[in-house]
């Protein structure tokens, strides 16, 4: 199978009923994506394919040809951390780090998913798509990431402080 991972093309022999995180992990060794429950509860092995975010232990490889997948190895770049990254630091979120990876894939595509004005369950006005990243907002949307030690606050305040529009 082929696939274009973190921006250069991989090759890889494995059995179909691989899933995209085992992929990743055990045969890529790109083990920055992390398993948590296997079966798509916590979020801990969220990456992004072409964008979009997903449960890669919910995925099989197999279905994924093709794509461009990034992982946590992929979010820095030559000019440093991404700015969640940064921000994770200089706001507290996280404590173990266990959960971090899914949770900034998580945070890069729910920002995307916002500034495309889709509305989430606790969205007040459905046609605005001006949609103001208020904490109850971020909190939803990153409400399939868990994280264990609790960094919760931290996580919020750290997505908000990269993001522009956001009151205090
Ligand atoms: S390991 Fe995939 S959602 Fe928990
Ligand atoms: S920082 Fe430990 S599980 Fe989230």
């Amino acid at each position: 199978m082929e696939f274009v991972v973190n921006g250069a093309p991989v090759r890889a022999d494995v059995d179909i009923r691989t899933s995209l995180l085992d992929l990743l992990r055990e045969h890529l060794q790109l083990t920055g994506t992390k398993k948590g429950c296997d079966q798509g509860a916590c979020g801990a092995c969220t990456i992004l394919v072409e964008g979009t975010r997903i449960n890669s232990c919910l995925a099989l490889a197999v279905q994924y040809q093709g794509r461009s997948i990034t992982t946590v190895e992929g979010l820095a770049g030559a000019g440093g951390l991404h700015p969640l990254q940064e921000a994770f630091i200089a706001h507290d979120g996280f404590q173990c780090g266990y959960c971090t990876p899914g949770q900034l894939c998580s945070a890069v595509a729910m920002q995307e998913e916002l500034a495309c004005g889709i509305p989430s369950q606790v969205t007040d006005d459905l046609v605005d798509e001006a949609i103001q990243p208020s904490r109850d907002e971020i909190r939803e949307r990153m409400s399939g990431n868990l994280c264990r030690c609790g960094a919760y606050n931290g996580i919020v305040e750290a997505i908000r402080s990269t993001m522009s529009g956001v009151d205090a």
